[in-house]
Parts: C-alpha cells; structure tokens; sequence
C-alpha cells in the first residue's frame, strides 16, 4: 500500500515538474482551459465531430491555440499558413509523432507510415516511382472499370424497383468499388468485392477505420502475404504489369543489399498502400456524394459539362476519358477541390520538434501577458497537431465564406494559389504537405475525378430525411455517421434513380 502511495506521489511530481518546465513562449500562446486534468482537450479534439473543436477555438484564439493533453502536458493546435508551412516542410526537423507512428505500426508495420528519417528517406524514395503522374495515367481505366462495374449493379436493382429508384448505402457500395480499385491499381490483384460481397479478403478489409488496431494489424497481415504470394509468382513469370507494387518491388530490386527493403518492409508497404488508399478514397467520395444530393443544381451543371465533354470527345462508348480530358473540366475539378477543402478525411498532423526551433507567424499573435509574438520559439519535444479542417476554412486564403461548400469559389478565382505553401494539391491541407505529404494523392483525386463522372453520368443523387442527421465522426478517417444510429457504424443512404438518356 505505502509502495503504491510513494509511487503515485513520485508519478504527480514528475508531471507537475513536466508541467513547470513547460517553456515560457507556450505558456503565452491563448486556448482554452481544459475541464479534465486526465484527458485535457482530447475529448473535444477526438469525440466531437471532426474538426468542430479547432474551428470554434480558432475563432476565439487565433490561428495558434495552446490545448492540453493527457495529464497536464501541453500541445499546440497550428492553423496559421506560414507556420503550417514551417513545420511540414522543414525535412524531418519535425517528426510525425511518436504515437501516431505506433499507430502507423500497429495498423500496417513498419512501412513508409512508420518510418522516420533516413529510414522514411529509403522507403519513400522506392514507393515514389508507382504514383508518379504518368502511373496515374495508367489506372485512370481501371477506376472507370471500378464505377462502372458498381453502377451497372445499381441500375439493375433500380429498374428492378416499381418506383424506378433506390435507396443505396453510398459508404458499403463504395468501399467495395474502391477497395477492387486499390488492388487492381497497386497489386493488380481483383478483389471481386463490388461482385461478391461474401468474397474473404474484401470482408476482412472492409470498415477498417472502426476495427481495433490490433485486428486491423491481424487481417493487414493475412491479405498483404497472401496477395504478396501471388504478386512474386506473377513477376516470377516474366508478367508486365503497370501496378504499384511491382513498380516497388523493381526499384527495391536496383538497391544495394544495404538499401533494399527487407520482407518484412515489403510486407508493410503493401498493407501501407491498402489501409492509407482504401477508406480515405471511399469517405472522399461519399462525402462529394453527399453534397450532390443537398445541391441539385450543382449536380445538374456538373452533368451537363460531362455530357458536354462526353459529345466533344466523340469517342466509342467503350472509351473512357483521359486523365488529360478530367483535369480539363473546371466544374468537376472545382468540385473534387471543393470536396476536399471541405472534408479533409485524415483529420489531424501530429507533429514533435526533433530539435529546438523558431515558429515562424503569417500575422502576429497576442500572447496571454499581452506581448506581440511574431514567432514561436519551441523547444525540442514540443507537441503540435495541424488541423486541415481548420487550415482549409482559413478566409485569408479561400475567402470571406470560406465556410461554406462552394465549388464555384475555385471557377471565379476566388481562391490564393499563386503562392502555394507547399501543399501539393490546391493549397490544400488535406495531403499534408512536404517529405510527409500523401504519396497517393495524385491517385486520390483521379478517383475521386472519375468516380463524379461516373456516378453523374448514369445517375441522379437525391437526399433522403436521414441526411439532416449526417454526422462527420473522427475515426481513423472522417466518417459519415447518423446521430442517433451511431451504432450502426459509417452509413450514408442517399436515394438513386436513373439519368433519362445520356
Ligand atoms: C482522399 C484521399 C486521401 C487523403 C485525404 C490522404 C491524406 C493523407 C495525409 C494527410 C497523409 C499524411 C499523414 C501524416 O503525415 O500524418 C497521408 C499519407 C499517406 N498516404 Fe494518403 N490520403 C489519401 C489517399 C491515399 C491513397 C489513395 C494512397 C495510396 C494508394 C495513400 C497512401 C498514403 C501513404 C502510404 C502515406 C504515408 C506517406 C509518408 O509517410 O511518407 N493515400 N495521406
């Protein structure tokens, strides 16, 4: 009893030491006070909907915010462009936080997620070359193939109906849609989901971002040896294929013994690949979805600049567009931008200084002494999260209504790109930015381009009543959930009918 009593006296003198050494430039910087000593702001941060609580603490503290953690210790949440910039930029002066990289190695190894430094520098280097523009060229098709396949499917339950409509859960169909996608453009492997919805694989890997990080690890593990297993036969044999993963396991092939990933990297690569391009693609979607069905207007010129782009191409129908001819059309770039300024679906960067450094500030900040801080010294080990959701709204960049959904804000020029902050997409937060930005994200948004024209293509999005309960749930992705359904998991039921002619 006295051992448990001297060891939880040691424990709160070590925290209230921590607490004190807390460096005088953080104990400046304004935010909230905290109502549990335990959690500090994690529950706001993680349980409200995603993005709510930095957004509020935005507009009453500014663009830095001072939260705090568990037990006292303190965070800081960075919204301000220049320091955004700073920290994802600056190489590997800042680290991906050593809990998110745990996480990254429960749920898929120790791949490019997990990585740091001079390992992350190798890992990324030999999974550049599969996502480069010209790969995404190449499974610009296979996306086509994927929408199509899953729309064919609709349209026979549709006509099916007396009412010639359907209510479709949009996160089921398009996890299946998305995960075939992911396999064919990275393994060249079907996993035949969007046809059999019993097949083992595609269950084990569905709904991920709601498993525990020990049964995401579990089923990772299975699928990646199994479809690995396959992959090496298939190289084994001399078969060309233009897929991700044998992109990587070429490169890996020129390496030196000293540079080349080992099994066990290769092994996470793949379950890096299929956790980091499944549900953020699926959610990206759906949440486009979800703003077709709330603006019919929107979604009837977007189909009239596919129809129209469809005319001009004068193609077979068995063509399909290229990435060339995607990039082309404004509205539906407008509105994939649009989409994920709105709905960043990894929700937080978790940042730690790797070495002592100085914050730089687009504007000046007020501290709590009431001092004008144009920068931030900050120790080594300081902690800071990134908040895209609130980096996206910021009105400085993307204008006064930067709160609304608008994809015309993009077509009128209303939004500051001349001077990019490193993002590599629309100066967007969304894919992070720097040595750490989303290696996918070029794939990422030709899906999502080509999953809009396929779905407005042969459809109409309406809404149903459950829309009003829509819900942005912070799981491992940003997630559509109902209030008041929240057990039934991630669902967004929209109703579907057919487009009349084409
Ligand atoms: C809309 C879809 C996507 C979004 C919003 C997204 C967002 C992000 C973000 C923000 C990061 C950085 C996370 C951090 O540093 O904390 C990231 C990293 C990563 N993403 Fe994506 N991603 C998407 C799709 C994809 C796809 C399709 C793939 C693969 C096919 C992919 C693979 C990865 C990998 C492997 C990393 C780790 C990169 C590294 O640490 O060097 N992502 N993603």
């Amino acid at each position: 009893m006295e051992t448990t009593a001297s060891l939880l006296l040691s424990f709160l003198v070590v925290l209230i030491l921590l607490y004190k050494r807390r460096p005088s430039s953080l104990r400046e910087i304004p935010g909230p006070k905290s109502k549990s000593f335990v959690l500090g702001h994690l529950r706001e941060l993680l349980q409200q909907p995603a993005g709510l609580a930095e957004i509020e603490w935005q507009r009453v503290y500014g663009d830095v915010i001072r939260i705090q953690t568990t037990f006292g210790s303190e965070q800081l949440v960075v919204i301000d462009p220049k320091a955004v910039q700073h920290i994802l930029c600056s190489g590997y002066k800042w680290r991906r936080s050593p809990v998110r990289r745990e996480m990254g190695r429960l749920s898929s190894g120790k791949g490019l997620a997990w990585a740091d430094g001079e390992t992350h520098k190798r890992h990324r280097k030999l999974m550049t070359p599969g996502f480069r523009a010209s790969e995404t060229e190449h499974f610009v098709p296979v996306f086509f193939a994927c929408a199509e396949a899953m729309s064919t499917d609709w349209k026979k339950s549709i006509l099916s109906t007396d009412e010639q409509s359907h209510v479709f859960d949009f996160t089921r169909f398009l996890s299946h849609a998305t995960l075939d996608a992911i396999g064919l453009a990275a393994l060249n492997y079907d996993f035949g989901s969007i046809k059999n919805h019993e097949n083992e694989l595609a269950k084990a890997y569905e709904g991920l971002t709601l498993k525990p990080l020990h049964d995401v690890a579990q089923v990772g593990n299975r699928v990646a040896h199994q479809l690995i297993a396959q992959k090496i036969e298939e190289i084994q044999n001399g078969a060309p294929h233009n897929d991700i993963y044998t992109s990587l396991v070429q490169a890996n092939l020129q390496e030196s013994s000293k540079t080349r990933l080992s099994d066990e990297e290769l092994v996470a690569q793949l379950r890096n690949l299929l956790f980091g391009g499944h549900e953020t693609t699926t959610n990206t979607i759906c949440w486009a979805a979800y703003e077709l069905a709330r603006n019919p207007d929107l979604q009837a010129r977007l189909r009239a600049e596919i129809k129209s782009t469809w005319k001009r191409e004068d193609r077979r129908e068995s063509d399909e567009f290229t990435l060339k001819k995607l990039e082309s059309m404004p509205l539906l770039n407008a509105m994939c931008k649009e989409t994920l300024r709105c709905y960043p679906v990894a929700i937080h960067l978790f940042r730690t200084a790797n070495e002592d450094d100085v914050i730089p500030l687009s504007k000046p900040i007020i501290g709590t002494t009431g001092r004008t801080m144009m920068e931030i010294p900050v120790p080594r080990g300081t902690n800071i999260v990134v908040s895209p959701s609130a980096y996206n709204r910021n009105p400085a960049i993307f204008g006064k209504d930067a709160s609304e959904f608008n994809p015309d804000r993009w077509i009128e020029g209303r939004v500051k790109t001349e001077d990019s902050l490193g993002m590599p997409y629309a100066n967007l937060a969304s894919f992070a930015a720097g040595s750490r930005s989303c290696i996918g994200w070029r794939f990422a948004v030709a899906e999502l381009q080509v999953f809009i024209v396929v779905l407005l293509r042969n459809f109409i999005i309406e809404s149903t009543p459950k829309l009003a309960n829509i819900r942005r749930e912070s799981a491992l992705a940003m997630i559509p959930l109902i209030e008041g359904e929240l057990e039934k998991g991630t669902q967004l039921p929209l109703r579907v009918r057919l487009v009349a002619s084409k």
